[in-house]
């Protein structure tokens, strides 16, 4: 790992528009499940079902069952790990220029990140599919309690701010990300498998844009071989060692 860690620090000491691209896996030793690699959450749940807009329309309370028991515990009482206070560490010295994140903990924000683009939305707001009243997550989960699906007091159902699997990401994220994708000097991959896409096509794009690019994460991923350099080990870890 020294040799790695001295590899990565030579490449941020030459580099100041550093964009931090986080996954799952940044977020697990908060305490939240990764989706794919050990134990992952889509080998329990079937996201075709469980995440999945259309099967959502036809009938959300399987969605809703998933929040209830796997993702509002978990992520109502997971704090940011050393990871998160590494990149705010960063962007105080000036080097990080943006971080944009799959994840939809709010962990990054949490952390005091002051850029962060959720490419996939964000559990903080969920909304009434038929009147757009919007309620807190906890007030969602206190409506779970009575109804499954959660009602909106007009009757409607609740949908989350999130981005379901065969739904488009915000354009304004997205559009924001590919900017930054484009304009940066070194594209730093945290704790993704890197396979859903078009967040995965990200990482090319900033290596063909001319960043340099690393990857850091447990298992090995599709674009390995495009990195300048690659790190199968825990990103708090080599963040928390990097700084
Ligand atoms: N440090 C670094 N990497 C880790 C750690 C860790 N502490 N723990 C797990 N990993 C790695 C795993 O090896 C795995 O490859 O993190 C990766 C997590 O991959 P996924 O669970 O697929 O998460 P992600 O890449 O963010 O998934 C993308 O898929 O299901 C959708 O919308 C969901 O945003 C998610 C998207």
């Amino acid at each position: 790992m020294k040799e790695t860690i001295s590899k990565l620090k030579k490449f941020v000491s030459t580099s100041d528009q550093i964009v931090a691209f986080t996954g799952a896996g940044f977020s697990a030793e908060s305490g939240i499940s990764t989706f794919r690699g050990a134990g992952g959450l889509w080998s329990k749940y079937d996201p075709s079902i469980y995440a999945d807009v259309n099967r959502f329309r036809e009938d959300p309370s399987y969605y809703w069952s998933f929040f209830r028991d796997e993702r509002y515990p978990v992520i109502k009482r997971a704090k940011p790990n050393e990871g998160h206070f590494a990149l705010v560490e960063l962007e105080k010295r000036g080097k990080l220029y943006r971080v944009i994140t799959q994840n939809i903990d709010g962990l990054h924000q949490v952390a005091g990140s002051s850029d962060v683009i959720e490419l996939h939305g964000n559990t903080r707001k969920i909304f009434c599919l038929s009147c757009d009243r919007v309620y807190s997550m906890d007030e969602a989960y206190r409506l779970l309690q009575e109804d499954l699906p959660p009602r909106c007091s007009c009757g409607g159902v609740l949908k989350p701010g999130t981005v379901l699997f065969g739904e488009p990401l915000p354009q304004a994220a997205l559009d924001m990300a590919m900017l930054a994708v484009r304009n940066c000097d070194m594209f730093l991959v945290l704790g993704s498998s890197l396979v859903v896409y078009p967040a995965a096509s990200m990482p090319r794009i900033a290596k063909k844009s001319g960043a340099v690019l690393v990857i850091v994460n447990i298992d090995p991923t599709p674009l390995d071989d495009m990195a300048d350099l690659v790190i199968n080990e825990s990103a708090s870890k080599v963040l928390s060692r990097l700084i």
